[in-house]
Order: structure tokens, then C-alpha cells, then sequence
């Protein structure tokens, strides 16, 4: 059985629109952290008993992941809420799909099943949605064909493609050359299959919820800070341990309601239980480098992972250069950071950002043809974006393609919370992968989101 979750017929996409109104204020519930979701599901699928997750991300590419899981034998099952449970059936545990694996827009289900999938001596075929189809694969096969497995793909090494993993993988040391830690990750889970020791080497650090999971779940995984980067060593087939996991409120999705406070006059909001990971919070780093009033209270570690609550104040924002060594902290939020950016007076440089074209949409684009349409100076070259802050509010008063991309969908509607005038995009559907319920907890707060076409 796989589970439908692409949304591929633009007739019914459901447009929607963003005004200014009054400050955003009070308290939102961010949802559980996308990453850590995939992970504990996947994990859990793998250890031998019963994992409990509370907190789970209940949006449509951790659901993705679940399908995925459940068609290859796993109970994976809502017990609440945000509470679930995964029975676990053992490393090398899963069956045969009967049916093709389809991903949705999910590239983190799609990339870290490849790892979990090659141990196993079946054939998976696996697929997702128009924007899953467009993302390169190679960049996490290539490793994986070392270590022994067959993959056919589409020209380009698009999906669909057809996996077949193997009992008798080779353990490697690779040197990911991309920051990547979908990469790293899916070669880590392959170490989990593979005799002796599997060795990933970052020069720049990517989240690492992979590797604190693992050890959470008591796998041998060592971690060594060298010359050359970060070593992380994972030694194989040992067992899984079911292990309780608290996910922590998603800092890329809390990046959204953060940037409208801060660019909408006079808010003052309060968002708790916000993931702390340093690889996560580059995008927090930068608003405060660009004025932006963010104070962190209750900082504590909960489940393996460090959270704290957040409060931030509008304040006037400044440009700022933001360094390409920060981009792994914050490949996400770039879209959502540059609509502070157009608010902010002064110039803003993002650097080292040439990834951004390979993500849910070519981001870069996105950006550049977005803040244009809504009177905002920009521009890009192969790896930096340029954007001339407007001091104040955006013109606005354009209508966005969000392109499947759920960050570019979010976005542009904070843009519109702050711009002379409406922001439209043209489905806010996108949203559901990462942030179910966006426009009711923005509404919440205050915000002006209206749903329909634009009048
Ligand atoms: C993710 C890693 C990042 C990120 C994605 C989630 C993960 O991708 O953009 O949204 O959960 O490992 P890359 O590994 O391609 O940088």
C-alpha cells in the first residue's frame, strides 16, 4: 500500500492572501521539528521494540516517511496527538514494497530511505511529486553504489528510480563534497547494515540529529573533530535500542512567525520548546546581527537536543552580509530570511547559497523573481543573492508562484503581513508538508490571511 501525497492538480490549489494589520501578538505552538520526525520514524522502524515519539510532526512529508515504513512491514501507528509509535522490526528488518514508494515532496523520505533501504537485498522503486522529481539523487547513490547497491535512474539521476540494496555491503570512508546532511546521513544508515566501520567526513558541519539519534538508540558512533572536518564513525550491524524521543518545535518553521514579528510594528510573540541545535540557528544568528530584538529564556535539553523559549519585538532591521560558513545552519530559511532582508534598511549579501537552487524549488530564482514582482531591488549570481532593503515596507501587491515549495509559500505571506500592499500566493497548500495549520496559527497572532482568489 503506498499513500498518495503529492499535489499535482493545479485545479485545485488554493490561492491565498496576506495583508497588513495590526501587531502580531501572544503565543504559538510551533510544530515538531521535520528532521527529528523522519529520523525517529525511521529509527524507530529499526530498532528492536517499541519506540514512542511525542511531539511527531504531523505534516505531509513526515507522513511520506510513515507510508513509506508502514508498505515495507512497519507498524507505525497515531496514538494521539503528536504521540505515536513505531514497532521496531530489528536493522535489515524491512520487506519488499509491493508497490512503488511515492515520497511526495518529501527529499529527506526520500534520501535517508535510500540508506535505510540499502541493507536490504530487495528492489524498492521509489517516486514523488513534480518538485521530488527535479532533485538530484546522485549526490547520495554515488556513495551507496560504493558500498554495493544497484540504482537505475531517470537521465540526470532523477526519480523515479529502482533501488536494490544488498545483505553484503561494503563499509566506507567518504568525504561528503557537498554540505549535506541528507548525504551523511543516508550513508551513516547504510554503515548501520555494513561489517566493521562507516566513516563520514564533513568539512562543514551539517545537522547532526542523525548522529544523536543513533547514539540515543545506543548504536557505536564516534565523533572526531580533525583538520579535515568532522569524522564521524558508525561501526555496524548492532542492534537498535527503542529509545523515547521528544521532538523539539521545528527552528525552521518557528523562522516564519520570528521574522513577522520582527518586521510587523509593534509585535511582541512568544514561541516555546524552539530546537536549539547549533547546526539549526544560523537564521537566529542573522536576525539578531540585523537588529532584530530575540531574547531566549528556559534553555534546556530535552530528548538529546537543546531548546529554550524565544520572545521576539519588531525592531528596525539593518542589511548584513551573511557568511557562506553559516549557510549550513540556515539552508532553510534564506527564503523567509530575505523577506527581513527586503524590510530592512541597507544592503543584505547571502553568500555561498549556490544549494539553494537544488532544494523544493530553485530557491535562488524564487527569491529573485518574488521580491521583484513586490518592488524590491535584487540580484543573484551562482552562489550569492543581493537584496536592496526597503527601509520599512515592501511595495508588495504582486502574486507569488510558490511551485510546490512550502517555504517560499510561507514566505511571501509574511511579506505580505508587512507590505504597503497584499501579498497573494497561488496555493498555500505547500504548506502542509512542514507546517500544517500555518495561516490558522498566524491568524492567531493576528495576522490578515485570507484564503480564495485575489480580489
Ligand atoms: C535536511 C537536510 C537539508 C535540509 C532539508 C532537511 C535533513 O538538506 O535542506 O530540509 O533533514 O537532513 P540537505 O541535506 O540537502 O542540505
Amino acid at each position: 500500500m503506498t499513500q498518495n501525497t503529492s499535489i499535482s492538480s493545479a485545479t485545485q490549489s488554493r490561492p491565498a492572501t496576506a495583508r497588513r494589520a495590526g501587531p502580531l501578538t501572544g503565543h504559538m505552538d510551533v510544530p515538531g521539528d521535520k528532521s527529528i520526525s523522519h529520523r525517529a520514524l525511521m529509527l524507530g522502524a529499526l530498532a528492536v521494540g517499541t519506540t514512542r515519539i511525542e511531539g511527531l510532526l504531523e505534516g505531509e512529508d513526515v507522513h511520506a516517511t510513515a507510508a513509506a515504513l508502514r508498505a515495507m512491514g512497519v507498524n507505525v501507528v497515531q496514538d494521539a496527538p503528536g504521540i505515536w509509535h513505531v514497532d521496531g522490526v530489528g536493522v535489515a528488518g524491512l520487506h519488499a514494497p509491493d508497490d512503488v514508494l511515492d515520497l511526495g515532496n518529501s527529499g529527506t523520505s526520500a534520501r535517508l530511505l535510500c540508506g535505510l533501504l540499502a541493507g536490504h537485498g530487495f528492489t524498492a522503486i521509489m517516486t514523488g511529486d513534480d518538485s521530488l522529481r527535479k532533485r538530484p539523487m546522485n549526490r547520495v547513490i554515488a556513495p551507496l553504489r560504493d558500498m554495493g547497491v544497484r540504482v537505475e535512474t531517470r537521465e540526470g539521476g532523477r526519480m523515479p528510480m529502482s533501488f536494490t540494496g544488498t545483505d553484503s555491503l561494503l563499509p566506507i570512508e567518504y568525504t561528503l563534497p557537498v554540505p549535506s546532511a541528507q548525504v551523511k546521513s543516508a550513508v551513516l544508515l547504510a554503515g548501520l547494515h555494513a561489517p566493521g566501520k562507516t566513516t563520514v567526513i564533513e568539512s562543514i558541519a551539517t545537522r547532526d540529529h542523525t548522529e544523536r539519534m543513533l547514539s540515543h538508540m545506543g548504536a557505536e558512533i564516534v565523533i572526531e573533530e580533525t583538520p579535515a572536518g568532522r569524522r564521524i564513525t558508525i561501526t555496524g550491524q548492532s542492534e537498535l535500542l527503542p529509545a523515547a524521543v521528544k521532538v523539539p518545535a521545528d527552528p525552521s518553521s518557528a523562522a516564519f512567525p520570528a521574522v513577522a514579528a520582527a518586521i510587523v510594528p509593534g509585535s511582541e510573540i512568544r514561541l516555546t520548546g524552539i530546537g536549539m541545535n547549533p547546526a539549526r540557528i544560523g537564521v537566529f544568528t542573522s536576525l539578531a546581527e540585523m537588529g532584530a530584538d530575540i531574547t531566549y529564556t528556559h534553555e534546556r535539553s530535552e530528548g538529546g537536543e537543546p531548546v529554550a523559549d524565544l520572545t521576539i519585538r519588531a525592531a528596525a532591521l539593518t542589511g548584513a552580509r551573511i557568511p557562506a560558513e553559516r549557510a549550513a545552519s540556515m539552508i532553510d530559511e534564506y527564503p523567509v530570511l530575505a523577506i527581513a532582508a527586503a524590510c530592512a534598511s541597507g544592503t543584505t549579501v547571502f553568500e555561498g547559497v549556490g544549494e539553494l537552487r537544488v532544494k523544493e524549488s530553485d530557491r535562488l530564482a524564487a527569491i529573485e523573481t518574488g521580491l521583484q514582482a513586490c518592488g524590491v531591488e535584487v540580484t543573484t549570481d551562482a552562489d550569492s543573492i543581493t537584496i536592496t532593503g526597503c527601509g520599512g515596507p515592501p511595495p508588495g501587491g504582486a502574486t507569488i508562484a510558490t511551485q510546490l515549495d512550502h517555504r517560499i509559500a510561507m514566505s511571501f505571506l509574511v511579506l505580505g503581513m508587512a507590505s504597503e500592499n497584499p501579498v497573494s500566493i497561488d496555493d498555500i497548500r505547500p504548506s502542509e508538508t512542514s507546517f500544517p495549520g500555518f495561516a490558522d496559527a498566524m491568524r492567531a497572532l493576528g495576522a490578515d490571511i485570507t484564503e480564495g482568489n485575489p480580489s
